[in-house]
């Protein structure tokens, strides 16, 4: 019997695949990835042994995918169409990755995810899969199967008696890890709706918060946050920290028209408490200590860099190379930058660096001014000369 080893998060399409991909008569190993997506391990490796798993694979990711993916994405100030800061579409190329290393382990020739034939994920979990092991076969189920809909799944399910939760009713498709949670389908598909309360899983209603606003410094070392208020933490913790924190303020919801890569629109709404605190702390103190040149080459090189990430170019040469010359931006990101955490806003209100390139005397209108403003009119004179008739 073929082996395949099957990306399982415990949900309806996977449990379905796995069943599926055993009647097409391979024998299924399991691999579940903990990105911190808040799902008991132990509930979803005996699920997937009720469904007929011949062996489950858990592996603990968050680490990895803090350091490895999340942190060069945050040096890069990656954001996708301004508002999508990532977080499904990084944890895609580690699944990936450990699928493969777990497919060389196993000696099996075929691996298999659960994303649909529409979306963005089969392409980074594919094109990953692919540039790291082209000898491995890919199988899709959900693409190939005959289910029309989540009904006719759960009628399957029902019937095989398989270990699926179907008396609750899922009104959204929700993918989360640490650096955030992506919803999308049921009723968030009328773009003349808002998106209800409901939908949001980790943040608080930002106009029910009628309290003060919250103060944090964030220190930053070469690009790496290190600090809330003055209190080390290893950055997974100062993540789940932010999250907490900026939840209760209702910071980092985004409700967006996105352009998939695969040429629809879709609406999706977004939570990234802790991601959004860090982006906008982080590219703050980033323009404080750079050049204008570079802030600005920089802000070119993050467009380019979202795009990677979002179009599955994880393992991409252009994505390694960029990777070198953010890392060659960090070198002076080091400093402290206040933000204010206020009805679902962050708000960056302070910042101190001993790389900051703002001179006070150059920029002040006060007495102590430094800035000889006799060398402007020449400076003017010859920046404006070329386009002077
Ligand atoms: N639109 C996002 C992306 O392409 C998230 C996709 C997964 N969303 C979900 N709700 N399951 O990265």
């Amino acid at each position: 019997m073929s082996k395949v080893i099957l990306a399982y998060s415990g949900g309806l399409d996977t449990t379905c695949a796995l069943h599926w991909l055993k009647q097409q008569g391979y024998s299924v190993v399991c691999f579940m990835a903990d990105l911190g997506q808040g799902h008991d391990a132990a509930i979803v490796k005996e699920k997937a042994l009720a469904a007929g798993a011949l062996k489950v694979y858990v592996k603990d990711l968050r680490e990895e995918f803090i350091q490895d993916f999340v942190l060069p994405s945050l040096k890069a100030n990656a954001i996708y169409e301004g508002k999508y800061l990532l977080a499904t579409a990084l944890g895609r190329p580690l699944i990936a990755k450990h699928l493969v290393d777990i497919a060389h382990r196993e000696k099996a020739k075929f691996v298999a995810h659960g994303s649909t034939g529409k979306g963005n994920d089969q392409v980074r979990f594919e094109v990953s899969v692919k540039i790291l092991d082209p000898q491995l076969e890919i199988i899709a189920p959900v693409r190939i199967w005959q289910f029309k809909s989540r009904e006719e799944e759960i009628e399957y399910a029902k019937k095989y008696n398989l270990p699926v939760d179907v008396t609750k009713k899922k009104p959204y498709s929700i993918d989360e890890n640490l650096w955030g949670v992506s919803i999308e389908a049921g009723i968030l598909e009328n773009l003349s709706v808002e998106p209800p309360e409901s939908a949001y899983q980790i943040t608080k209603n930002p106009s029910a918060h009628a309290g003060f606003p919250r103060y944090l410094d964030i220190y930053f070392q070469k690009g790496v946050p290190k600090k809330i208020d003055a209190r080390a933490y290893k950055l997974i913790d100062l993540i789940k920290e932010l999250n907490n924190l900026g939840g209760l303020y209702g910071i980092g919801r985004t409700d967006v028209v996105e352009n998939r890569l695969v040429g629809i629109k879709s609406r999706e709404i977004y939570e990234a408490p802790a991601a959004t605190i860090l982006y906008s702390a982080h590219k703050d103190l980033e323009g404080l200590v750079s050049d204008r040149m570079m802030q600005h080459f920089k802000e070119m090189i993050s467009l380019k860099y979202s795009e990677l990430v979002y179009d599955g170019l994880w393992y991409s040469p252009l994505k390694e190379a960029l990777d070198k010359f953010v890392d060659a931006t960090q070198k002076n990101v080091t400093g402290s930058i206040k933000v204010k955490l206020f009805k679902g806003s962050c708000t960056v209100v302070a910042r101190k660096s001993s790389f900051s390139l703002y001179k006070k005397e150059m920029a002040t209108y006060g007495k102590e001014d430094k800035f000889d403003k006799k060398l402007a009119k020449g400076f003017i004179e010859i920046w404006g000369m070329p386009y002077r008739k």
